[in-house]
């Protein structure tokens, strides 16, 4: 291994590191040459030398949304950036700026602690605050980008920092403008804006049961609901490697959602907007019988049948060949096409 620290400004690299736990699908994998990159000053060094040398490169946040091959060749970014601070505060709302690297659910728990409520049903989701306005995290009804003022990143076209405006970051169902434009945009803070008005968010199904006797629930009730929801039906990533959901609820036109519903009476869906319908992947790989089953290494979580999970020893070729076979069968079944939501680098 060789490291170098000369400056603050200057990021500390590592050859042949070891990333096992830095993705949480577990996966044995190494990164040729990671930095550490713990300040947003140390990036455009770092991407001006990748660039020249014409070496790959990308940037890992917490490793919950990928899917990694063995060894990472190139440069690997570490996101480590972790300052937090109140902006401004006004009686409409609070704007805080939050560094990339700091683990989402920690900040979440943080806002809750310091009375700025809003960010409760978004509790306990893996990863880091950096990653969250990129797919624009979502659960329990409520996305990000509702709460995000805006973005600071390092933009890797014009080598120059940008900060992007809420309606510039054209958030949608787990997408944005920083997916829509891959391998470009190093994000380095996300400023929130948290409102002073605060309204209980419970209509989703599974936390509306939560509540059906305790009608104004408080942002900690709520918090605590999430947690236990999520910890009932998600694999904790530290005992069984996933990246949570891997197919994203798949976006299909009203004519085509009343056919199958025609067909499948249960079939569980929401509306989304244009007046399509949004289908829970969840049950039409349930209903094609994956659920709990085990593919040499790597299978289907028993308790939720949209998380593929690494039993021990699995690699990114073993999902990616699990995943092909629910897309399959899928298809097959329902006619509907299934969307890999973590990103497969
Ligand atoms: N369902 C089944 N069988 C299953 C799983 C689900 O029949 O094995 C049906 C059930 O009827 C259930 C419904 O599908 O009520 C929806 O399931 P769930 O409430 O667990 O939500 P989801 O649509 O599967 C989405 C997000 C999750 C988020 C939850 C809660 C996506 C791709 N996933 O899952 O996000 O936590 O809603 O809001 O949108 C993630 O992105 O990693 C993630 C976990």
């Amino acid at each position: 291994m060789n490291s170098s620290q000369n400056a603050v400004s200057q990021a500390k690299s590592s050859l042949n590191l070891v990333l096992r736990d830095r993705n949480t699908f577990g996966f044995d994998v190494s990164a040729e040459v990671a930095y550490e990159i713990t300040a947003a000053e140390q990036v455009p060094a770092v991407i001006r030398g990748v660039t020249e040398k014409n070496l790959p490169w990308r940037v890992l946040g917490g490793g919950s949304n990928v899917i990694l091959p063995k060894v990472l060749s190139g440069a690997t970014l570490l996101m480590n950036i972790t300052s937090q601070e109140i902006v401004s505060s006004d009686e409409k709302a609070t704007l805080i700026a939050v560094g990339g690297g700091v683990n989402w659910h920690e900040f979440v728990a943080w806002t809750l602690d310091n009375h700025f409520p809003g960010l409760e049903n978004l509790a306990l989701i893996p990863g880091t605050v950096g990653a969250a306005p990129i797919q624009n995290i979502g659960a329990y009804g409520v996305e990000i980008g509702e709460y995000i003022d805006s973005v600071e990143a390092f933009d890797a076209k014009s080598h120059t920092f940008v900060t992007l405006a809420k309606d510039a970051c054209q958030f949608a169902y787990r997408d944005s403008y920083f997916k829509q434009n891959p391998h470009r945009f190093i994000v380095t803070k996300v400023i929130f804006k948290i409102p002073k008005q605060w309204q209980a968010r419970i209509h989703y199904a599974d936390l509306a049961k939560q509540f059906t006797s305790n009608l104004n629930p408080s942002p900690r009730e709520i918090f605590l609901a999430v947690c236990k929801i999520r910890t009932q039906k998600l694999p904790d990533p530290k005992m069984i490697g996933n990246a949570g959901s891997f197919f994203q609820n798949p976006i299909v036109p009203n004519e085509q959602y009343k056919t199958l519903l025609h067909k499948y009476p249960g079939l569980v869906s929401y509306p989304d907007a244009l007046g399509k319908r949004k289908l829970a992947a969840g049950w039409l790989i349930d209903q094609c019988g994956f659920k709990g089953q085990r593919m040499g290494n790597v299978g289907v979580y028993e308790n939720q049948a949209l998380v593929l999970v690494n039993h021990g020893g699995g690699t990114a070729q073993d999902i990616l060949g699990l995943a092909k076979c629910i897309q399959d069968k899928v298809k097959k079944e329902f006619g509907v096409s299934l969307e890999i939501e973590p990103n497969i680098l």
